[in-house]
């Protein structure tokens, strides 16, 4: 009798343990800290948005890499890379992963896995591969708009390279969190490692919103309640606070900071990050600028145009041209009689190509296979301007 009892409670215990090892299963933590309550979270309550996103650029920017199912949702097919006469590098698919191959004449001496993916593909993805607790990136970046691989930018040229370490900072514009740790190395220098499981790819709600555990306990239980609470709401900040929201990750790589944008909420701003710089005049380089062009145009200076009167920001996909020269014309209504010497055919379309036009990074160019040849990175600008040039030498071409 007493042995049956104790088997029991030994039975009871013992499922009792695995509905808890399920439970803290599904409900992984968040790696922020319980502040946070994860995007799967929101959706509950939040559903067009949360539909919306998880095909945007922002929620795609990283990603893990396991397998052949992720590599083939991305197209990359496999290559050879040719650096010169003797030094090629492979791209191939090996038990279901994709491998980057380096072969000195046809030997082959290195073969590092793809793990991480940088960018959403609308230019370029950048790949990289743990080296225990540290990101390296790898040599080749696939050019989505050319569909062919190339040299990632500033690797040198004739060599191939595996030794650039992923920093935390290209994270802090491309994810929404990772933990790192600084380690010293044998020869005094130090190192950065990060924590692998606290790393969350792509930027979700919360990386843009801020913590939001207490909005969601509050909502949960005052479902009768229908104005956000514990929740910052956008249009109620001042109007350098909400362009800082986005410059927190559009305002270049030359943006020094000292302590991590990971903790940056919106009604924070930039000038309380250390060594913040504004645009002083010079032309900054296009790529990840947008904040400082946008504010040296005078459609911001006089106009007060901020990010989201032109962008939606939960959109799937991105927007047609037309569509962003509708926010144009909600403030130039009678552009039409200015332009009689302009290109009408195109100004009916649209105002993008002539005031807004793709310009090459001077900092990022792609290096093609057998050749020195770079593809430029192409970025529009957001410096809101005539450009005589643009449109006298070389006359853009209506899409
Ligand atoms: C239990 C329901 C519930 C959940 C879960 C929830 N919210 Fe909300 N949220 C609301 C309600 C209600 C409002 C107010 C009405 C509205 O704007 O939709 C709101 C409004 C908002 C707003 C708009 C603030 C404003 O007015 O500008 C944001 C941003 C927001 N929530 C973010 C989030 C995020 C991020 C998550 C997930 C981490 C989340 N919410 C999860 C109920 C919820
Ligand atoms: C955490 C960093 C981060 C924040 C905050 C952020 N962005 Fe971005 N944004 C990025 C990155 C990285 C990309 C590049 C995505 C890619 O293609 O990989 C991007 C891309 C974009 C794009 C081009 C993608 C497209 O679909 O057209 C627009 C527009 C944009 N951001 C606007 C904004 C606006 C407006 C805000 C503020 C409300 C904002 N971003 C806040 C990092 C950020
Ligand atoms: C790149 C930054 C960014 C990301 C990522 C983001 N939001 Fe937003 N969200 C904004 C901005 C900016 C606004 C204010 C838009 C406006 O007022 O025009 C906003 C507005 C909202 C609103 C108010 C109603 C609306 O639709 O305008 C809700 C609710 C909301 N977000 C929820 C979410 C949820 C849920 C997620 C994740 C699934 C998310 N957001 C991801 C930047 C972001
Ligand atoms: C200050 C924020 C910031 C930092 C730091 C940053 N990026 Fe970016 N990155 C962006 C933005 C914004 C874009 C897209 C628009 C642009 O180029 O202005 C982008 C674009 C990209 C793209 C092309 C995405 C596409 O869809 O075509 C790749 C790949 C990329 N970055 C990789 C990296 C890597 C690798 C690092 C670190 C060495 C890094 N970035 C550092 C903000 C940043
Ligand atoms: C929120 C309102 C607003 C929006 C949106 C806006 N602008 Fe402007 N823009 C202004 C104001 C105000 C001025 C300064 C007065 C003027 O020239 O009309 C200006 C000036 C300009 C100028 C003159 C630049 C110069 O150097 O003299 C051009 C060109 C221009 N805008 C084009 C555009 C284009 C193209 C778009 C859409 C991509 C756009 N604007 C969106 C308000 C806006
Ligand atoms: C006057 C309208 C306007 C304003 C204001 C504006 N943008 Fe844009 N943005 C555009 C247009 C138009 C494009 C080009 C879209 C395309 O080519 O498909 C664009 C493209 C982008 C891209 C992608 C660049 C590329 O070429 O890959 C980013 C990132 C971006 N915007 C961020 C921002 C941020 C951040 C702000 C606020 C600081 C901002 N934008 C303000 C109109 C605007
Ligand atoms: C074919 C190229 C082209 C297109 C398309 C175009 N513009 Fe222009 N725009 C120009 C040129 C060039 C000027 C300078 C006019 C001059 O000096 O005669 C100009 C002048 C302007 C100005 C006045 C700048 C000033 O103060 O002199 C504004 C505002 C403007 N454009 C807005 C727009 C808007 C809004 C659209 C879309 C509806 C648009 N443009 C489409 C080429 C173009």
């Amino acid at each position: 009798m007493r042995q049956r009892h104790f088997i029991l409670v030994l039975f009871s215990l013992a499922s009792f343990l695995v509905v808890v090892l399920q439970c803290t299963q599904v409900k992984k933590k968040d790696s922020r800290g319980p502040a946070y309550a994860g995007s799967s979270t929101c959706k509950s309550c939040h559903e067009d948005v949360s539909t919306a996103i998880v095909h945007n650029a922002h929620f795609n920017t990283s990603r893990f890499i396991a397998g052949t199912e992720a590599t083939d949702s991305l197209g990359l097919p496999q290559a050879s890379f040719v650096f010169t006469e003797k030094t090629k590098l492979g791209v191939e698919k090996r038990s279901g992963d994709l491998f980057q191959v380096a072969y000195i004449d046809g030997r082959e001496v290195k073969a590092e896995k793809t793990d991480f993916a940088f960018g959403a593909g609308l230019s370029a993805y950048t790949f990289a591969y743990w080296y225990g607790n540290q990101l390296f990136q790898m040599p080749l970046n696939y050019h989505t708009r050319e569909q062919q691989w190339v040299n990632s930018p500033g690797f040198p040229e004739e060599q191939i390279y595996f030794g650039r370490p992923i920093i935390t900072r290209c994270l802090e514009c491309h994810s929404s969190y990772v933990k790192n740790t600084l380690v010293q190395t044998n020869d005094l220098n130090l190192k950065e490692e990060f924590v692998k499981g606290s790393l969350i790819a792509g930027i979700d709600c919360e990386r843009c919103h801020g913590p939001a555990m207490k909005h969601v306990e509050f909502h949960r239980e005052h479902p009768q309640v229908k104005e956000a609470t514990h929740m910052a709401v956008y249009r109620s900040l001042p109007l350098s606070r909400r362009i800082d929201m986005c410059a927190v990750c559009h305002s270049g790589i030359s943006l020094q900071v000292l302590t991590s944008t990971f903790s940056f909420k919106p009604g924070d701003t930039l000038k309380s990050l250390p060594q913040y710089s504004t645009y002083a005049g010079q032309e900054p380089d296009v790529h990840g600028n947008q904040k400082q062009l946008l504010e040296a145009s005078p459609c911001f200076k006089i106009g007060k145009a901020e990010c989201v009167s032109c962008h939606d920001i939960h959109e799937a996909k991105k927007q047609s041209l037309e569509v962003y020269t509708q926010k144009c014309r909600s403030c130039h209504q009678n552009t039409v009689q200015d332009h009689q010497d302009q290109n009408q055919a195109l100004l009916k379309q649209q105002c993008i190509d002539c005031h807004m036009p793709m310009l090459a990074s001077t900092k990022i160019g792609f290096q093609v296979s057998n050749s020195k040849k770079k593809i430029p990175y192409q970025v529009r600008t957001h410096r809101i301007a005539v450009y005589e040039d643009v449109i006298k030498d070389s006359p853009p071409k209506i899409k």
